[in-house]
């Protein structure tokens, strides 16, 4: 098993879906972690289930919250080796034409500005590490048009820009910054997608799940301990020259949608 030993890490929104298996993945591999989430009671359980990870509630859309929450996680791990930029909402489902300014607004927020700050927030503190990693998760849709989906595609497909302009800033102190970018993902939220996307086209929700396979190669949804392992050794010593690169892991879907 790849080792992360003592390796201090924070990981945005790590009490639910991917984060929380990102959040075990890297304590199971020796890491001393720190998980923020908007979710208290789920950061309740997620300290309870696994011994020895610091918690902190934020809401990364807020600069109050990230910049306190930040300073707190740099405390309460001695500084800062690994941030895994996690957080992120899948928002409204409709097309370009009907959606609401307002949802467009809060996916931005939270996806682009509040990764952005998170980041901006960390860096001073991976600059003293001599050896950080920063982790982006984009999506399936930073690589694909999605239909009816333009903000979170919007925001997914920003995030590559981010990642790579920071690879090319950040290099020179010794920080490797790379994008992870899962398909559909077993578990709550698909099934949500698929329900929103059954709503619109009046086909059942089975029939949509069938279609979502169709576009992929293998197939299957992607296990969040996939995508766990995959950060695990992205962040370790084995990916050392690995950096400014999108890594789909998406079992070669061809499309969004
Ligand atoms: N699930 C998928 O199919 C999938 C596919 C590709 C990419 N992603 C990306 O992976 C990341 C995690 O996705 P997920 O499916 O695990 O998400 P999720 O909807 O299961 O939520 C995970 C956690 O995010 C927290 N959260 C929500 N808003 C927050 C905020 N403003 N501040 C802090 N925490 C907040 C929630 O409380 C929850 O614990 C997201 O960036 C998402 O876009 C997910």
């Amino acid at each position: 098993m790849t080792t992360l030993t003592g390796k201090r890490v924070l990981v945005t929104a790590g009490a639910g879906g991917i984060g929380r298996a990102i959040t075990t993945a890297f304590a199971a591999a020796g890491a001393k972690v720190f998980a923020c989430d908007i979710d208290e009671p789920a950061l309740l359980r997620l300290q309870a289930e696994v011994p020895g990870v610091a918690i902190s509630v934020c809401d990364i859309a807020d600069r109050a919250s990230v910049e306190r929450m930040v300073a707190e996680a740099a405390a309460a791990l001695g500084g800062l080796d690994v941030l895994i930029n996690n957080a992120g909402i899948a928002g409204p489902v409709a097309s370009v034409a009907d959606v609401d300014p307002d949802a467009w607004e809060t996916v931005l927020r939270v996806n682009l500005t509040g990764t952005f700050m998170v980041t901006q927030r960390a860096i001073p503190h991976l600059k003293q590490s001599g050896l950080g990693t920063i982790l982006v998760m984009s999506s399936l849709a930073g690589r694909f048009g999605y239909p009816d989906r333009s903000p979170y595609a919007t925001t997914k497909w920003g995030l590559i820009g981010f990642t790579k302009t920071l690879s090319r800033e950040l290099g020179p102190s010794g920080i490797r910054v790379n994008a992870i970018l899962p398909g559909a993902v077993e578990g709550p939220r698909i099934q949500q997608v698929l329900a929103g996307r059954a709503a619109a086209s009046g086909r059942s929700v089975l029939e949509e799940e069938a279609a979502a396979l169709a576009n992929q190669s293998i197939k299957r949804f992607v296990d969040p301990a996939e995508i766990a392992a995959l950060a695990v050794f992205l962040a370790s010593d084995a990916g050392r020259s690995i950096s400014g690169q999108m890594i789909p892991i998406d079992g070669d879907s061809q499309s969004a949608s």
